[in-house]
């Protein structure tokens, strides 16, 4: 996911065409990832680092810079998607270092950058761009001027990296060689005939070859047109060691269409998407500290904060104001976003309006942000896209890492959001001492397991989901129940089953569903629980036994621990047992699946369903 990564280094008679023709076409393959900038560097016969690149789309770029003459034997090329950095033609990949002899492209963020960059600026090196990537053909660069080889230089720069990171770095003192590193990012080498691959997909390779080696985190090394060299870095204690690695048995041959290349072997987007949700937790979450910072300051000192939100985003920030009430003492409200105007006359000098949205252009909540900057509310943009509309509208932004999202029906951007929205909401609670220190680092450290636990409850809960499918597959409606901090888990469950499955699912407060609902509850209806905690369990027992009474099939989400509860289910999704914060963020994973699963039992295309849009920038 996100930036795209490639790099093809060729002997005589590989191909015709220009090398620079050749990464234009792959980077084009890589286009559906989403991006900003393109870039590529290119080493020459006559032995020259050739560097292009720019803010914009792929074919305009490359029309004016002139990708498809520029002829070589060893090149890398990347499309970028924000991260550290606005999109502009500094940021854009590929980076070098002083002498502009190495170049590297990068797919991830280097979460140590600052404390490095700072070191190298000490030691004398220039900075040509405000991205983390940058530290990397600096770092390269400081350990050759020690003496390293440049392949020993790359392996101890990846010693020095803490973060994710997919990279691929040709320098002009080794020419044939392009060197790599894998960790928490998706890199794969391609095998051809008179020249290898390495890239971000197999897709940008595929119609050179169907050979591929699949690397595995911790993986580094390089490629010649005719060779592969891996090798695997081993933390002992202090000390590292590299240990060779035999890739020969891992080559594959890929039996994938170009279209279901696009979706890494997965049936449709939405799946890929859900289970990119381990990694779009892990990215948002290492930068979460830093971003957070300064909006949490200004929310510390202030007292109204409202949240803006359509759809999925909407329950984003429902889960967020129960947050900063709870946990900051704060004000704070969610509101729908077309609803906003209902509101914004209210508001006044010193209130805060955050707008949540994953792609940043939804005109509802672009307009809230709008209407409440006019009335002197000072405005925030919480979104997946930098440089979107609401993110430039807004007076400050703070972004989400989860990478582009295809999928109509929002998956990963949902529970990136409600993180790092959480996070936002303990350390402002934190910094207006509601929070002691330690009470606040208890819950940092739960919200930094959830790319663990949402990745086991994939594992777990997927088979469960498909099962359960086939029985939801011939229901026209269900009930979708929680309390707290579970009703927003709920509501985007059910929103999930009516978006994809056309299933009516309605979410209610479980103690207000025997006010009304209960009557439409007959033999076989069904009922999903949300519970978060254990503490939740006492009060939704009843209600459990309310609907079942009724004939009600319960199925549960709920804690490990909640056994009573989970005694009275006909079917459940047992999840561990967590802070209720981190609950929040990971528990919906399950009704994502069971939605999914729905739609595709019942032949319909999750990906594309009927009436909706993936961006909607009318009223
Ligand atoms: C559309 C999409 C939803 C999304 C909503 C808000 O309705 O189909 O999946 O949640 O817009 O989008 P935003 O980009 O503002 O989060």
């Amino acid at each position: 996911m996100v930036c795209g990564i490639i790099g093809i280094t060729t002997e005589e008679g590989f191909t015709q065409e220009p090398l620079g023709k050749l990464i234009k076409d792959a980077l084009k393959r890589l286009e559906y990832r989403g991006y900003d900038s393109v870039g590529l560097a290119v080493i020459t016969e006559e032995g020259l680092l050739k560097i292009r690149k720019s803010k914009g789309m792929i074919d305009a770029v490359s029309q004016r810079l002139g990708f498809d003459s520029i002829s070589g034997f060893n090149g890398i090329g990347h499309t970028r998607w924000a991260t550290h950095g606005k999109p502009s033609d500094e940021n854009a990949h590929p980076h070098t270092d002083c002498l502009g002899r190495v170049a590297v492209v990068h797919n991830g963020i280097i979460e140590n950058y600052k404390k490095l960059k700072e070191f190298l600026i000490g030691e004398g090196h220039r900075f040509a761009s405000d991205t983390d990537t940058e530290v990397i053909p600096h770092l390269v660069e400081s350990f050759k001027k020690r003496g390293l080889s440049t392949y020993e230089a790359f392996k101890k720069t990846i010693e020095l990296l803490e973060g994710a990171y997919a990279l691929a770095m040709i320098d002009l003192e080794d020419p044939g060689k392009i060197f790599f590193a894998k960790k928490m990012s998706p890199l794969i080498i391609g095998l051809g005939n008179k020249g290898n691959f390495v890239a971000s997909d197999v897709v940008a390779f595929l119609n050179h070859t169907r050979r591929v080696i699949v690397l595995v985190d911790g993986e580094a090394g390089y490629i010649t047109p005719r060779e592969v060299v891996v090798e695997r870095m081993v933390r002992e204690g202090g000390s590292v060691r590299w240990l060779p690695v035999d890739v020969e048995r891992r080559v594959r041959v890929v039996e994938w269409s170009p279209e279901m290349a696009l979706k890494e072997g997965y049936d449709f987007f939405m799946l890929k998407e859900i289970h990119e949700q381990p990694y779009a937790l892990a990215s948002t979450l290492s930068a979460a500290n830093e971003s957070v910072s300064d909006v949490a300051r200004v929310l510390a000192k202030s007292e109204r904060v409202l949240l803006l939100g359509a759809g999925t985003s909407y329950h984003a920030t429902l889960i967020t104001a129960l947050l900063f009430r709870k946990y900051a003492n704060l004000w704070a409200e969610a509101l729908i976003s077309s609803e906003s105007r209902w509101w914004l006359n209210a508001l006044s000098q010193g209130d805060v309006v955050i707008g949540v949205s994953q792609s940043g252009e939804t005109i509802d909540t672009l307009r809230g942000i709008r209407e409440a900057k006019e009335r002197g509310a000072l405005t925030i943009a919480v979104t997946n896209v930098v440089e979107s509309a609401i993110a430039r509208e807004a007076d400050m932004a703070i972004y989400i890492r989860a990478g582009p999202e295809i999928g109509v029906a929002a998956t990963k951007t949902f529970t990136s959001q409600v993180a790092l929205l959480s996070y936002l909401a303990i350390k402002t609670g934190e910094l207006r001492s509601v929070l002691k220190p330690s009470v606040a680092a208890n819950i940092y450290n739960a919200l930094r397991e959830t790319p663990e636990i949402v990745a086991r409850t994939l594992k777990e809960s997927e088979r469960l989901a498909s099962l359960l499918a086939d029985k939801m597959s011939f229901k026209n409606n269900a009930y979708y129940l929680g309390r707290g901090l579970g009703l927003p888990v709920a509501m985007e469950g059910a929103l999930k089953m009516k978006e994809i499955a056309y299933v009516h699912a309605e979410a209610y407060p479980a103690g207000e569903s025997k006010h009304g609902p209960i009557a439409l509850v007959e033999e076989g209806f069904p009922v999903v629980f949300v519970i978060l905690s254990k503490e939740e369990e006492e009060l939704i027992k009843s209600n459990i036994e309310e609907m079942k009474a009724r004939g009600a099939y319960a199925i549960l989400v709920s804690p490990n621990n909640a056994e009573e509860a989970l005694s009275l289910a006909d079917f459940s999704f047992v999840m561990p047992a967590l802070h209720e914060v981190a609950s929040a963020t990971s528990y919906v994973v399950p009704l994502q699946l069971l939605a999914y699963y729905t739609a595709v039992k019942k032949g319909l295309d999750p990906d594309k369903p009927r009436n909706l849009a993936k961006t909607v920038t009318v009223f």
